[in-house]
């Protein structure tokens, strides 16, 4: 008797100054084990006369029970106290930056659209969108350009199938437009004068070198009104390159020009200083070819739907890939389109550097870099 009450003591004082799981098993099976003392008292019990053994086996599965119940708890104990450990060691700062901190950058062009935008926008212009695939009346007809017009050499066009079930008909084929001239018609279509349009995006050209890409952007501009003159475009497109190139002052002028859409035609030059290793715009009497414009042709106000003895306005187009590559010093077109991640991180500018007339075009606080 005495036995199995110190048995139980010594035991349960070991479980209870038990510091880890593992000694805690280590004890589990010295007793409860195949071997352990319980066990082995336990065999004790056949060589006993019937009333000793009845007592002792009662003593004994108390004392197991005991034992299994002082060996949970303590495992209860071990276990949170381990997972509380772990928890401590593990903690996570939630509030400290991500490393490597990584953040994207807006691509040139997307930062010369915002720019350009906010400029016709406080100019009291309206953004107009329009296909990239486009029919051969808004991309040529309309404007001007007959089929077999010479006109339409110039444009290197990428022609796509109207119709795949029939051979190619270059009559009705689509085309990827290869100007956004074709959304002087379709806003005619849409809209009575007085119109004040630009239309930004993409366009499409069988070209390939440093400044020529077969996709490209460009910006189109038209007004109509019943007393739009030439006064008012060279005025327009004056304020239009001193925000853009964000200068007081800048010498411009107009190149007499041809474009079948246009009637006088002309090409602006702004005033630049070339060096060897640096485009100054706005010093110095080097001209650079900035953008093509004029008075829209009577046939491109006919075919709008809009009556030229009543009406007249201006167009312009300008490359939005250029106007970027002039102002940001980028020399090669092709690299715009690569998709680098280190070209994009030398050339790109800051998410939430907005442009604004009012808060900066380029450079907001000075951050934009
Ligand atoms: N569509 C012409 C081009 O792609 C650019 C252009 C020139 C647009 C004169 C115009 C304009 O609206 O008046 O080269």
């Amino acid at each position: 008797m005495n036995d199995i009450a110190n048995i139980e003591a010594n035991i349960l004082d070991k479980i209870k100054d038990c510091t880890d799981l593992k000694s805690l098993e280590d004890i589990r099976i010295s007793v409860l084990g195949k071997k352990g003392i319980l066990t082995e008292n336990m065999k004790t019990l056949a060589q006993m006369e019937e009333q000793q053994r009845i007592e002792t086996a009662k003593k004994l599965n108390i004392l197991k029970s005991h034992i299994e119940e002082a060996l949970g708890l303590q495992k209860n104990i071990l276990q949170e106290r381990a997972l509380n450990e772990q928890l401590n060691n593990e903690r996570i700062d939630v509030t400290l930056p991500i490393r490597p901190e990584i953040q994207g950058r807006i691509h040139p062009v997307s930062k010369i659209y915002e720019e350009v935008v906010a400029i016709f926008g406080a100019l009291g212009f309206e953004v107009a969108n329009g296909p990239d695939i486009e029919d051969q009346f808004h991309n040529f007809n309309a404007l001007n350009m007959p089929l077999n017009h010479p006109a339409r050499q110039m444009q290197d066009t990428f022609y796509i199938n109207h119709d795949a079930t029939v051979p190619f008909d270059m009559e009705k084929a689509y085309v990827v437009r290869t100007h956004t001239s074709g959304m002087q018609i379709r806003t005619m279509e849409k809209k009575r004068p007085p119109i004040r349009i630009i239309a930004p995006g993409r366009t499409y050209r069988s070209d390939f070198d440093a400044t020529h890409t077969p996709m490209f952007h460009q910006v189109e501009g038209l007004v109509i009104d019943k007393t739009t003159t030439l006064a008012h475009l060279k005025g327009c497109l004056y304020d239009f390159v001193k925000a853009f190139f964000e200068l007081d002052e800048i010498p411009v002028r107009y190149r007499p020009s041809y474009f079948p859409f246009t009637e006088p035609s002309a090409e602006m030059d702004i005033g630049c200083l070339k060096t060897k290793t640096e485009l100054k715009i706005g010093a110095g009497n080097d001209w650079l070819e900035i953008l093509g414009c004029g008075m829209v042709h009577p046939n491109v106000l006919k075919a709008g739907g809009i009556d030229p003895d009543e009406y007249q306005g201006f167009a312009f187009g300008v490359g939005l890939d250029r106007l970027a590559m002039l102002k940001y010093g980028i020399p090669d077109l092709r690299t715009f389109f690569e998709s680098d991640i280190r070209w994009l991180k030398n050339y790109g500018f800051a998410p939430l550097d907005f442009s604004s007339l009012t808060g900066g075009l380029s450079n907001n606080g000075g951050q934009t870099r």
